[in-house]
């Protein structure tokens, strides 16, 4: 082993969002806040590897690895994001940088790979930082400042440091909250929603016609952008009651009018976005009439993508697993779903290095 080399790993999780930030401003701001559940099993592992240089020049010299292979648009990206951080983290031109990434799960498939991604390498960067640096950060601002680098990454990823329910965005009732980085939202200790689980339908795994960035984008001269951002709004201020209050109805009701906002924005943005497929309004379809049926505390919510959330409580997974397979299942690409739920946050994978 090369004694200069020193390799941080991080497992980061995916998030999937009740209340969805779409459109942006200057520097990765929302033009909203939101909220989203941070999962268990879909994350991201990265190692980053690096070691001084040995001649020292102003650029940035990194390698990015996607499950093993050298992977050059994921490589490109990463440069964009390195380059956008130097101001903000000047060592990263003085060291050779190599990053070794893995997803559990297939990426671009609507599934926020870039929110697990770009906060695993954000929580990797913040932890070099304390090497190079030689100062620890306590608990708090380590993450408050790896929140901030995840979003510069990717806005959603701000959200990922993070385990449980998380808001990001200057939110007038939420304290602290901050268009900067994410805050987790305290879920009382004896509360259900620590029971709270996603089944993720694949309904198509293959690549998204219309990224969410370019999604983003799509919002700035939207004709609906400014009643986008009070339905946000006011839908951010109903959901907080609704979980303050454990108002599932209310819950599923606001998340489900998200999902669908977002997609209506998608589709009526210029030029349009069509990302639903015939399969996600069967199962949405199916969803509605189930849940009339037996009454249970389930919804379902989409990203930008054609695959279906269904959330529901471990409580009620017996009556809901059945009808996944019996109902659900013949709509997904052969018969794919992922089993998740919601989950305790990142996790640091090499020990903790003294200095
Ligand atoms: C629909 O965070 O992927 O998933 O900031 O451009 O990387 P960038 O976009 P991204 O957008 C996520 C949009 C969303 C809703 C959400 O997660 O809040």
């Amino acid at each position: 082993m090369n004694e200069d080399i020193t390799n941080i790993s991080w497992r980061a999780p995916s998030n999937i969002a009740l209340i969805k930030y779409w459109g942006k401003r200057a520097h990765q701001l929302p033009d909203n806040g939101s909220l989203s559940i941070s999962l268990e099993k879909t994350s991201t592992t990265t190692t980053l590897s690096f070691k001084r240089k040995l001649r020292l020049e102003k650029n940035i010299s990194f390698e990015y690895y996607f499950h093993g292979n050298r992977h050059l648009r994921f490589e490109k990206k990463t440069e964009r994001v390195l380059n956008d951080l130097i101001p903000k983290m000047p060592f990263l031109t003085d060291y050779e940088l190599v990053f070794q990434s893995e997803n559990n799960f297939p990426h671009s498939a609507g599934i926020a790979s870039s929110a697990s991604s770009m906060s695993a390498l954000a929580l990797c960067l913040v932890s070099m930082e304390e090497i190079v640096n030689r100062k620890k950060l306590s608990k708090d601002p380590f993450f408050q400042r790896a929140s901030f680098i995840a979003r510069i990454g990717s806005g959603s990823a701000s959200r990922s440091v993070y385990g449980g329910i998380v808001s990001w965005g200057n939110i007038p009732f939420i304290d602290p909250s901050s268009d900067d980085y994410a805050t987790p939202y305290l879920i009382p200790k004896d509360s259900r929603f620590h029971q709270l689980m996603d089944i993720i339908l694949i309904v198509s795994s293959k690549e998204k016609t219309v990224s969410s960035t370019s999604g983003h984008a799509l919002m700035n001269d939207h004709p609906y952008r400014e009643g986008r951002i009070s339905q946000a709004n006011s839908n951010m201020s109903k959901m907080t009651n609704a979980i303050r209050n454990d108002n599932y109805q209310l819950i599923g009701t606001i998340a489900e009018n998200e999902a669908l906002s977002l997609h209506a924005l998608l589709m009526t943005s210029s030029p349009e976005g069509l990302l639903l497929k015939p399969n996600t309004l069967h199962i949405i379809e199916a969803i509605k009439s189930f849940r009339e049926i037996t009454g249970l505390d389930l919804f379902f919510t989409i990203d930008a993508g054609p695959n279906v959330h269904l959330i529901y409580f471990e409580d009620q997974r017996d009556s809901v697993l059945p009808f996944v397979q019996d109902t659900l299942t013949q709509f997904c690409e052969d018969g794919q779903w992922i089993d998740d739920k919601i989950g305790n946050g990142p996790e640091l994978l090499t020990h903790e290095i003294e200095f």
